[in-house]
């Protein structure tokens, strides 16, 4: 319905036609050695990065790929897609939800797999902010499930694809994705498997993601809506990002959170003026950019901040690695996590944000979440475990560059 409305001009640009590119470089032989010939499963299969990665983990060779995800009709299409492109291939769909523990029991013991990209989550910011449960379950109880169930089976390597909405999370989003990171790490042990997290901004063309609601904008006849003039993204594309990320699952030893390079952020309304642009003389008269304001959970600039203090080097240029100080345990994790299920049967949002609030520090909740929270923190669900290094909460490591959040 979309291409059907849009002129020439628009249908044919690609969202990468947006972004300087910058090619990345893949060191093939590495990334060969880590999946060639191995079994392969991707959650979040059938979603705009775990499709791509599915493609690009087709040309290694894998023994077997397996696509798991809750959503059977994409997941469909990308059987179909793969069959075609890759007609070798041993592809194995799977429909299946990474929160009920029968699907990932099931999947673990059938395909016993030695790599897990694990890219399924919820991910819209102003949907979980209204939504807040349902990015716990997902983001956090689901990653969990999925990470103890491939220790469980001796997983080698499971790679989580977190987000540069991490770093100082002012969403719900941001938060339950630091969470994912952290149970992770919590996790890993030098003997069993190896856990990796690969933090990026956003990517430019994904399902839902800017650059398709301006072109359904410009389709409509406009206006164009941009939230803030100084609002900023960093942005790179879908090949680019499953590439690094195959790049550090090469790279990665176990333990650490590695942060990619994005380039420069980009200004979200020049992409609005661009886009409309592209669309054609007689639109971009008659086009209107309009600004709506943030929505809750939104930051005007997010940060990646490859100058941050705990940041090494890697192999790879465009690559940067850090390992949380102050690492949880499994044991307090777990207790974590018993604490949070507390606050999600009584459906509690402000024990949930008092309980975002404790394990990450930094954490800066939307304005309708602080206002959620009773004074003093009273009469919540909420009974915090001290973390035994800060006895406050849990040390991560706040990275050096400033951020300005939306008033
Ligand atoms: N798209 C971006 O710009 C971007 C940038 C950086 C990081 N990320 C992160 O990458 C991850 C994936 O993003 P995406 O853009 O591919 O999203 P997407 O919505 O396109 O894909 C997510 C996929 O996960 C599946 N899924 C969700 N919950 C599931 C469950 N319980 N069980 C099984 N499958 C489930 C969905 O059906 C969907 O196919 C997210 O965590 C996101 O934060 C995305």
């Amino acid at each position: 319905m979309l291409a059907a409305a849009l002129d020439n001009s628009l249908r044919a640009f690609a969202p990468e036609d947006l972004i300087p590119r910058r090619p990345a470089s893949l060191d093939r032989d590495r990334v060969s050695a880590r999946i060639g010939g191995q079994v392969v499963m991707v959650t979040g299969a059938a979603g705009s990065i775990g499709s791509e990665l599915c493609r690009q983990v087709a040309t290694f060779g894998p023994q077997l790929l397996v696509g798991f995800d809750q959503a059977e009709t994409p997941l469909f299409y990308l059987e179909r897609e793969l069959a075609g492109k890759f007609p070798a291939l041993a592809f194995q769909p799977l429909v299946g939800s990474i929160t009920r523990s029968g699907d990932v029991k099931a999947a673990m013991e059938q395909h016993r797999p030695a790599v897990v990209f694990h890219a399924a989550a919820y991910k819209h910011v102003p949907m979980m902010e209204r939504d807040a449960f349902a990015a716990v379950e997902n983001n956090i109880f689901g990653t969990w499930q999925f990470a103890l169930a491939a220790a469980a089976h001796r997983v080698e390597y499971f790679v989580l694809i977190s987000t540069d909405k991490v770093v100082r999370p002012a969403s719900v989003m941001g938060a339950t994705k630091r969470i994912a990171e952290l149970s992770i790490g919590a996790l890993q042990n030098k003997s069993g498997t190896q856990f990796i997290a690969v933090r990026f901004g956003n990517v430019i063309g994904s399902s839902g993601s800017v650059v398709s609601l301006f072109v359904e904008q410009i389709e409509a006849g406009g206006p164009v809506t941009v939230t803030h003039p100084e609002m900023r993204r960093y942005f790179m594309t879908v090949a680019e990002a499953a590439q690094l990320v195959l790049e550090s699952l090469s790279l990665g030893k176990g333990g650490e959170v590695l942060v990619l390079d994005m380039g420069e952020p980009v200004k979200i309304i020049d992409l609005a003026r661009r886009l409309i642009h592209l669309s054609g003389l007689q639109r971009e008269q008659s086009i209107k950019i309009e600004f709506s304001g943030a929505r809750p959970g939104e930051k005007l600039f997010e940060e990646l901040n490859l100058q941050g203090e705990h940041l090494a080097a890697t192999a790879h240029p465009r690559i940067r690695s850090f390992r949380q100080p102050g690492q949880l345990s499994r044991t307090s994790m777990e207790r974590h996590l018993r604490t949070l299920r507390q606050a999600m049967k009584s459906r509690d949002r402000a024990g949930l944000t008092q309980f975002f609030e404790h394990l990450i520090p930094d954490y800066c909740p939307a304005l309708d979440l602080q206002q959620a929270l009773p004074p003093s923190g009273q009469g919540t669900s909420f009974n915090p475990v001290q973390h035994p290094a800060t006895q406050s909460g849990l040390a991560v490591p706040v990275l050096q560059v400033p951020v300005t959040n939306l008033p």
